[in-house]
């Protein structure tokens, strides 16, 4: 079978387990505030407590995320699907009219999300065109929204 056609049809299938939209933020080596639309997030561990996502190889922001002490997972609630597709997009300032703050650990935790998690990095292993990063979670919080959701290849 066609190659790119597999690709796209194993996508669409994954697309049919739904999941929540997060936000993973950190900062680049200058310390400016680096994020992006994750949903490939998941937990791990109770104890310790760990956390899971991958990233794909040739986003430009790569390096930083796999060389970071950490980042802050961010879980997006139903009204903040303009930023689910800020933080997708290639802009250059996905921050400019984002309210946040500094995490204990130094990353953005975004204002109004539904659940957060502070990490610092556990380890990082490959995933094919992936790379897997486990991060252990220091301090985490929530509140009762509805959660932005991804099924079938829709954002909801
Ligand atoms: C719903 C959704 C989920 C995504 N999940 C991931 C993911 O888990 N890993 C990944 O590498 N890219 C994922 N992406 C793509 C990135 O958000 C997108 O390529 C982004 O521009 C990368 O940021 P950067 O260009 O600043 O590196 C997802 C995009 C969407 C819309």
């Amino acid at each position: 079978m066609n190659k790119s056609k597999e690709i796209e049809d194993f996508k669409k299938t994954l697309s049919m387990f739904s999941t929540g939209i997060t936000i993973v933020t950190a900062v680049d080596n200058i310390g400016n505030p680096i994020g992006m639309t994750v949903n490939s997030f998941s937990s791990v561990s109770l104890n310790p407590p760990l956390i899971l996502w991958s990233i794909d190889k040739k986003q430009p922001s790569y390096n930083f995320f796999k060389n970071s002490n950490g980042y802050v997972v961010n879980i997006l609630s139903k009204n903040q699907l303009d930023l689910c597709n800020i933080f997708s997009s290639k802009s250059k300032s996905k921050f400019k009219n984002i309210n946040w703050q500094r995490s204990n650990n130094g990353f953005p935790l975004i204002d109004n999300c539904l659940a957060w998690f502070d990490c610092v990095k556990w380890n990082d292993y490959p995933g094919g065109d992936h790379q897997i990063l486990v991060g252990e979670v220091t301090d985490f919080n929530f509140c009762n929204l509805e959660p932005l959701t991804y099924w079938n290849s829709k954002i909801s």
